[in-house]
């Protein structure tokens, strides 16, 4: 079977750790050319050198306009066009909305609803040049898109904003052939993972079965079934998908 995203350029914020690495790898093994986009410079540095040569780093915080200028520029001078922008990068904020500071809810909205919406802006007219063959815009929002759980007020909103932005979007950009998607996680251990529980768990493993016992499954999701599910979604095989929110959680929001 041949590699279904060969031909295909990719930009991937957050792609320097979890779900945006497993993604990029993915991503290669299938044929891409990816440009992972990320603030951390020494892993984003060293995943795509371990990579090789279909793979380029650009450093830079998505919520700064003139990063993502140099990331879709950069993107475009290493590999000639762009296909697929996968807006992954967020950061968690688990707490009372009582504790939440002025400082930190513009903080959380920047990093997880300005950043993608910035990224979008400065990847669109990239996308509108390609090939015309398979263009598709994905997002990474979270279970907490579709459900919600207390104490997590900042992140709640911001991921159900990742869904407004994903339905209202594929309908702009229908007409035009853009496809944009969404994936959900359940709990993937992470770092994101990891500061998300801290607060409520004692440990990483506590804060494990914490979320375990909600998963109908019964176990972590592993990135790379996240980044199989994001293949999926940018490839041809989803032509006909727009607009969708696809958990990939194990069952939580049956
Ligand atoms: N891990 C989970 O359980 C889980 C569940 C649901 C949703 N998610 C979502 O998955 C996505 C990826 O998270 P992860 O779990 O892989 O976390 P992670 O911490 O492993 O990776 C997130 C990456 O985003 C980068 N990043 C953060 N802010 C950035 C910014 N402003 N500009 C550029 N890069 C930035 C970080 O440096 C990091 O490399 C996030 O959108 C997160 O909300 C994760």
């Amino acid at each position: 079977m041949s590699a279904v995203l060969e031909g295909l350029v990719a930009l991937i914020t957050g792609g320097a750790s979890g779900i945006g690495a497993a993604t990029a790898k993915r991503f290669v093994r299938e044929g891409a050319r990816v440009v992972i986009f990320d603030v951390q410079a020494g892993p984003g540095n060293a995943l795509a050198e371990e990579l090789g040569q279909d793979v380029y780093f650009v450093a830079g915080d998505h919520a700064r306009a003139d990063d993502n200028a140099r990331a879709v520029a950069a993107t475009i001078e290493s590999f000639g066009s762009l296909d697929i922008l996968y807006n992954n990068a967020a950061t968690v904020h688990q707490g009372p909305i009582a504790e939440v500071d002025e400082t930190e809810l513009r903080r959380q909205i920047d990093a997880c609803m300005i950043g993608p919406y910035l990224m979008t802006q400065a990847a669109l007219p990239a996308l509108r040049l390609g090939s015309g063959a398979n263009r598709a815009i994905l997002f990474t929002g979270s279970v907490q898109s579709i459900i919600v759980r207390p104490g997590y007020t900042l992140y709640s909103m911001v991921k159900h904003g990742i869904a407004g932005l994903v339905g209202s979007l594929a309908l702009e950009l229908a007409k035009e052939g853009i496809r944009v998607n969404g994936l959900c996680p359940g709990p993937v251990d992470t770092p994101l993972f990891r500061a998300g529980v801290s607060r409520i768990a004692e440990s990483p493993e506590a804060g494990i079965a914490l979320r375990l016992a909600g998963v109908p499954l019964g176990r972590m999701i592993a990135a790379d079934e996240i980044a199989a599910a994001a293949v999926f979604l940018a490839s041809r095989a989803a032509a006909n998908i727009t607009g969708v929110m696809l958990p990939v959680d194990g069952g939580i929001c049956a």
